[in-house]
């Protein structure tokens, strides 16, 4: 008897541990965020984000492809278009550039789970997520114009919507004009949880999308709180949404852990820009083992009660997956 506990025992080689392992992360479990760009020839690599690109819809069709047969289930789109206007008109035009890369996509992968994000910063020349007036974000012109959005995607063919605006009654106002339109069966992916966080730096860089003036935090969250994320996610909850979204996320594990405990809904983690961007720069520096430590963030994504990921790394982690049987 030695009087403590012997832990190792569990540990002692692979195939212990292989049977005692309480989570995994699988290529079922990642969504793919890309940009699309209006009147772009070919494809542009975006200079914080090494591997991510902007696609013009030629080279996004190719991309799309690819990603199909790598086994990836979802896409998450995300538009830069060629004009932006005070009404964000470029959001909602039939023609507009996700609408028109839902429908590439969906007319050769229509297995493809094709997920649009839902906001007006990328499309008015103000960079806010809703309307301005008199320097103010207005709420509820907002949701008119979100509604709007959200339904020319469905039309477009897209499964999910995704508003990350965080404007109040936006998941009211989206499920309302989907339903009225006949898009009963598209689901809403809400962004219940986003924080004003400093990790979406490279995305804004990416999607021009910076604020004119300001910031975001009149709308989005205080990183200070997390008893609001409840609230938060409740609203949504009650205003009809189908799964719920905490982002950024590595800073965030302990909200994503409350909202699976508190939730019975599917719950996402975004791993955001400037997490990529970070450990992109530390694996170019040889400082981290690239790899490993994005296995490892997947992981804790799926410890923390995370249901799938969107992660600009999902693409070479299917790769990775690819090429090895089991891990
Ligand atoms: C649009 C939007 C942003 C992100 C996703 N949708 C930027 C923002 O709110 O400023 C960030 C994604 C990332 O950093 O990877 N509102």
């Amino acid at each position: 008897m030695d009087g403590f506990r012997r832990h190792r025992r569990w540990r002692a080689h692979a195939n212990l541990r292989r049977l005692v392992r309480e989570h995994a992360w699988q290529v079922d479990d990642l969504v793919y965020p890309v940009f699309v760009r209006e009147g772009l020839n070919g494809k542009e690599e975006i200079a914080a984000m090494p591997g991510v690109y902007h696609f013009g819809l030629d080279a996004f069709r190719r991309e799309v492809a690819e990603l199909a047969e790598l086994g990836i289930p979802a896409i998450i789109l995300f538009g830069i278009p060629a004009d932006k206007d005070e009404w964000s008109t470029s959001a909602y035009r039939e023609d507009g550039i996700v609408q028109q890369a839902v429908r590439a996509a969906k007319a050769e992968h229509p297995d493809l789970v094709v997920m649009t994000d839902v906001c007006l910063c990328q499309y008015n020349p103000a960079g806010h997520c809703g309307v301005v007036r008199d320097g103010k974000i207005v709420n509820d012109e907002s949701l008119t114009l979100l509604a709007k959005t959200a339904v020319s995607h469905a039309q477009a063919g897209a499964d999910v919507v995704a508003p990350s605006d965080m404007m109040d009654g936006r998941v009211a106002a989206i499920r309302q004009a989907l339903d009225a339109h006949g898009w009963t069966d598209v689901a809403i992916l809400s962004y219940a949880v986003k924080y004003a966080s400093a990790f979406y730096g490279p995305f804004r860089e990416a999607a021009h999308s910076a604020p004119a003036f300001g910031d975001r935090r009149s709308y989005q969250m205080d990183p200070a709180n997390a008893r609001e994320a409840l609230r938060e996610a409740a609203s949504d909850v009650e205003e009809g949404a189908d799964a719920l979204m905490v982002k950024p996320g590595l800073p965030y594990l302990d909200v994503l852990r409350s909202l699976r405990e508190a939730f019975p809904l599917p719950l996402a983690a975004y791993h955001v820009s400037a997490e990529y961007s970070m450990v992109k720069a530390a694996a170019e520096k040889g400082w981290i083992d690239e790899r490993s430590v994005v296995e490892e963030t997947l992981l804790a994504f799926k410890r923390a009660g995370a249901d799938f990921i969107l992660t600009y790394h999902a693409k070479e982690a299917a790769k990775w997956v690819k090429a090895s049987s089991w891990r």
